[in-house]
């Protein structure tokens, strides 16, 4: 069996633009056993170590948006150059029913675009709502659209799309697309209100989380959620990010 503590070496074939602050570094191989809603460990000697979702797994593809010193040192990497992962690591996503929605906001756009993927190889359909504060911040709206799914934007300065959140984007969508499962990555606050969303509206749903990690393997305690988020979303005190999660399902009664 592969260890998944195990550093692997990548090299980077491509990092492609994505917005004004993010880009998807293409790596050299596979990732052997990854599943949507995964991450995997990266690291830079010298630099540091930090979870990136898989935004694709053949290749390896990371969507990194720079927004401090690591994700920068990630960003700044050029073709050719080496990078370490440990993964994947998590629990991910699971396909559940035919029709799909899929709710990013930020980077939480990255682990869905493999999501869609695995959806739409099976003959699902998907459609993706994704949020962000102006269109500039809008991630991977064009690659959804190529894969085939249908796309709905919400900004907060109305700057393209739906004017709002992206709450908003899904209600509109879920009147012509019903949709047996919602699946969410992106800012807590918008977790939260999606998490109550399903909750009101009876829909299961399927929640990745971010926290601060550092060992990636449930021993360090430090991705641990706070209790106030497990009692509002339903779960125990004491889940680990990293180990429990990323990903976190509701299931209506
Ligand atoms: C399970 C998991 C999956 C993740 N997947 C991704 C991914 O696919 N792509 C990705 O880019 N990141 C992802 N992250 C976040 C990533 O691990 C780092 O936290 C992030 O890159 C910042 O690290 P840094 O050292 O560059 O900056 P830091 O020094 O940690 O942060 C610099 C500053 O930026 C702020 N900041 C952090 N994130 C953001 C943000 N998104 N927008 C605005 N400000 C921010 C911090 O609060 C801090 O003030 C994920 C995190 C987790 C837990
Ligand atoms: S990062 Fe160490 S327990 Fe989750």
């Amino acid at each position: 069996m592969k260890d998944m503590q195990a550093y692997q070496r990548y090299f980077v074939s491509k990092s492609q633009p994505k917005n004004y602050r993010t880009r998807s570094l293409v790596l050299d191989r596979p990732l052997a056993d990854a599943q949507p809603g995964q991450f995997v460990m990266a690291w830079l000697p010298d630099i540091g170590e930090k979870p990136f979702s898989i935004a694709g797994a053949d290749p390896l593809t990371l969507t990194v948006a720079d927004v401090g010193p690591f994700s920068r040192a990630l960003c700044c990497l050029e073709a050719g150059q080496p990078l370490w992962v440990r993964g994947p690591l998590g629990q991910g996503f699971e396909l559940k029913g035919k029709r799909h929605i899929l709710v990013g906001g930020g980077y939480g756009a990255a682990p869905l675009f493999f999501l869609a993927k695995r959806a739409l190889t099976r003959g699902d359909e998907v459609c993706v709502c994704l949020g962000a504060r102006n269109q500039a911040e809008l991630l991977l709206a064009d690659d959804f659209r190529e894969l085939g799914c249908r796309v709905e934007l919400a900004t907060e300065d109305g700057s393209t799309g739906q004017r709002g959140l992206v709450l908003e984007a899904v209600r509109a969508a879920l009147t012509d697309f019903p949709a047996q499962t919602l699946y969410a990555c992106g800012p807590k606050p918008m977790l939260l209100a999606l998490a109550a969303f399903c909750k009101d509206n009876q829909l299961a749903g399927q929640f990745s989380w971010e926290a601060m990690m550092r060992c990636g393997i449930g021993l360090c305690g430090s991705c641990e959620i706070d209790e106030t988020t497990c009692d509002a979303v339903g779960l125990g005190h004491g889940w680990l990010t990293c180990k429990d999660g990323p990903v976190s399902f509701y299931q209506p009664g």
